[in-house]
């Protein structure tokens, strides 16, 4: 009985956690985790994503977007982590997000504005107050320059070039090509001899290499860039 009801009560989280937080919500909205301030999803056909404000910002349901300070409202930590629970309710993780202010994403952009990264489609500007919010769409996805959401890779509309093309031709290139050789879309594995990088395979066998963001090195089992001293190296 005890472990129906445990059952029961991690059907419940499956569904607040994301999906139900997404639900009837258009692609692109982002929506307060009810889990974490300091977190918030990008609603989309599919598994949501799970975004993080950096350390001491937090979602402001008002502007839409990072704050120092935001009126949390609705925070329920007794929905627990959401560990446990199935693969197709889970949202999708990314990398630490990261204010640029060199950035001129965001210029005349109002606060809660969405911008292109016109250097690729790996990631997306916030406009927050404090700043263009530099947010890396998940592996395997990159930011429709349309229809403004992290997209699957293999369908997104891209406008601009990638800066992180496959690096073909030299040796390194070559040995990491081997390892794709026969994986999925998407496959994702750390570098053999770089913490801070990772390559992906694009299912024809060869290997897109990535680096992690400054201050960040490639963790292994979570398959993310995490701080670097949440890493061994
Ligand atoms: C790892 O790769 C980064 C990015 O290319 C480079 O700057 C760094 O020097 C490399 N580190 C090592 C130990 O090779």
């Amino acid at each position: 009985m005890k472990q129906f009801l445990l059952f029961l009560a991690c059907v419940g989280i499956s569904q607040v956690y994301g999906v139900q937080v997404c639900n009837q919500k258009a692609p692109g909205t982002f929506e307060a985790s009810p889990l974490n301030c300091n977190e918030f999803f990008m609603c989309r056909p599919g598994r949501p994503v799970l975004f993080s404000c950096p350390k001491n910002m937090y979602f402001d349901v008002a502007s839409s977007s990072c704050g120092h300070q935001a009126l949390c409202a609705g925070h329920d930590a007794s929905l627990g982590n959401g560990e446990g629970i199935g693969p197709e309710y889970t949202p999708i993780e990314t990398n630490p997000s990261r204010l640029v202010a060199s950035s001129t994403a965001c210029h005349g952009a109002p606060v809660g504005a969405v911008r292109l990264d016109t250097t690729g489609c790996r990631a997306f500007y916030q406009c927050t107050k404090a700043g263009p919010l530099r947010l890396e769409c998940p592996v395997g996805t990159l930011f429709d320059s349309n229809r403004m959401f992290c997209e699957a890779a293999d369908v997104a509309s891209c406008a601009f070039e990638q800066n992180t093309g496959p690096s073909m031709g030299s040796g390194a290139g070559n040995l990491l090509n081997l390892l794709c050789v026969g994986k999925k879309v998407g496959t994702k594995y750390g570098h053999p001899t770089n913490c801070t990088q990772y390559f992906l395979c694009n299912g024809r066998n060869v290997a897109q290499l990535f680096t992690c963001p400054r201050g960040t090195a490639y963790h292994k089992e979570r398959k993310v860039c995490d701080f670097a001293n949440n890493v061994n190296c």
